[in-house]
């Protein structure tokens, strides 16, 4: 299976970051054919019909959520790019912003045009300090050329982008905490509904995209909507190619672009190369950190969302973690649950108090003090996490717990047991038969 490239084409280009590369190659002629020829409905219609979902992590279809804003409130609208990247395991948006930042201006164009914003704002996280820099000579650039300010592109139609820059804390990619955060309130998610659509920054009617998914708009303007939804061949509800960082015990970590029907499989071993020392294969997280684990022998399925979603998993942010045979799932899960943990707002009880919680059972076990009933104590204490907070952190720390635990249970069991890991042990009998 080879990659297909809409987005990470341009990667190699040199100085495709540039505006004058970018128009070579067919940059800003998607948003002159919007603001020439197509009314704000048939932009978002064919964003629908192009079957884009949501690339920073719900997959929710793109095109819907535009058609939500409504259409008579009289409040200014806003766009908003989800630039924080937090998700463990995920690092596509960095080399988007990097590599084609206008591709990602004129996607926001797009976006900013069928909601009807006037202004549209990038938060990015803190620690991207130079993606945030490239940002900002490219937002120059697209000023200089009058393709942002007033009248865009010799059109009555105004567009302000700005960039605000997060301060490091994983809760404010969630995209109310973000609007929070924008706002300069804490970064607390909201209740919903209402949703941003209709209530979102400064109470007005708001739509949050991913940097990856407004990214593809303007090669969906250019194309048509056909030839996207085309590209991930034989699956119903999704379209187009997605970028999957790859990291973990490969041989080639790295980037790499594909229609949404290429399996898990085709991902670790054609793309990045199998496993690093021809180990075997143990286990993958297919969308980021937050996502239910799959074994060695679940790796035949789709990376369409609904394909995993039927196979217990998510396909979240495209970050596929892989792990060889000689990892110790319980160190994993410990470093997971540290983060969810560290991470945790704190709003919702349930989430303070569980991670916390699993926490101090993790380290005590690593420390060789578990008890008896230790793992169906984790196992509870997730799954009273799940479903009962107001965000979803709730949930991504709950899910990498209960599939990790009841998958590989017997390794957590002989880490309660033992207080140490049974492949420390397994290594040194197969040391002492050799
Ligand atoms: C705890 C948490 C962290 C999130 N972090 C990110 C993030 O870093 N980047 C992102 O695009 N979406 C993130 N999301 C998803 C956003 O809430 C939202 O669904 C997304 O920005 C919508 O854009 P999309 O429809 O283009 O995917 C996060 C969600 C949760 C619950």
């Amino acid at each position: 299976m080879p990659q297909v490239k809409v987005l990470t084409e341009f990667f190699d280009v040199p100085d495709s970051h540039k505006i004058d590369v970018w128009e070579k190659h067919g940059g800003y002629q998607a948003i002159r054919k919007v603001l020439k020829s197509m009314t704000p409905d048939e932009v978002i219609e064919e964003v629908k019909r192009s079957k884009l979902r949501g690339l920073g992590g719900a997959g929710f279809p793109t095109g819907v959520k535009w058609g939500f804003v409504p259409k008579d409130s009289e409040k200014p609208k806003y766009l908003v790019v989800n630039a924080d990247e937090g998700e463990p395991g995920t690092f596509k948006d960095r080399h988007v912003i990097m590599n084609i930042p206008h591709s990602l201006l004129e996607g926001m164009m797009i976006a900013s045009y069928a909601i009807g914003a006037h202004v549209a704002y990038i938060y990015i996280r803190g620690e991207y300090v130079h993606p945030a820099r490239r940002l900002e000579e490219a937002i120059a650039e697209a000023k200089a050329k009058g393709y942002l300010g007033k009248g865009i592109f010799g059109t009555d139609y105004d567009l302000e982008v700005y960039i605000h820059r997060g301060a490091g804390a994983y809760i404010c990619g969630e995209e109310t905490a973000l609007l929070n955060s924008l706002e300069g309130k804490k970064g607390w998610p909201r209740l919903k509904p209402p949703f941003p659509a209709t209530v979102g920054a400064f109470q007005s009617p708001t739509v949050v995209n991913n940097v990856e998914t407004l990214s593809y708009v303007p090669h969906i303007i250019a194309r048509g909507a056909d030839w996207f939804a085309s590209l991930s061949e034989g699956t119903e509800r999704c379209g187009g190619t997605r970028i999957f960082s790859v990291s973990g015990h490969v041989k080639r970590p790295g980037v790499y672009e594909a229609p949404l029907h290429t399996t898990l499989r085709e991902i670790v071993y054609d793309f990045a190369g199998g496993i690093r020392g021809d180990k075997k294969l143990k286990a993958v997280i297919p969308g980021g950190s937050s996502c239910p684990v799959l074994k060695a022998d679940e790796i035949d399925v789709r990376m369409c969302f609904d394909d995993l979603a039927k196979a217990g998993t998510m396909a979240g942010s495209g970050g596929v973690i892989v792990m060889d045979e000689d990892t110790c799932m319980f160190d994993t899960l410990r470093n997971i649950i540290h983060f969810y943990a560290h991470e945790s707002c704190g709003q919702c009880t349930p989430c303070r108090q569980g991670t916390g919680w699993l926490v101090r059972i993790f380290d005590r076990i690593a420390e060789g003090r578990g008890m008896p009933g230790d793992v169906d104590n984790i196992l509870e204490i997730a799954q009273n996490i799940m479903g009962r907070t107001i965000c979803p952190l709730g949930d991504a720390a709950a899910m990498p717990v209960i599939s990790f635990v009841t998958k590989f249970r017997e390794e957590f069991e002989y880490h309660v047991r033992e207080g140490r890991c049974d492949l420390e042990d397994r290594k040194q009998r197969v040391a002492m038969a050799s």
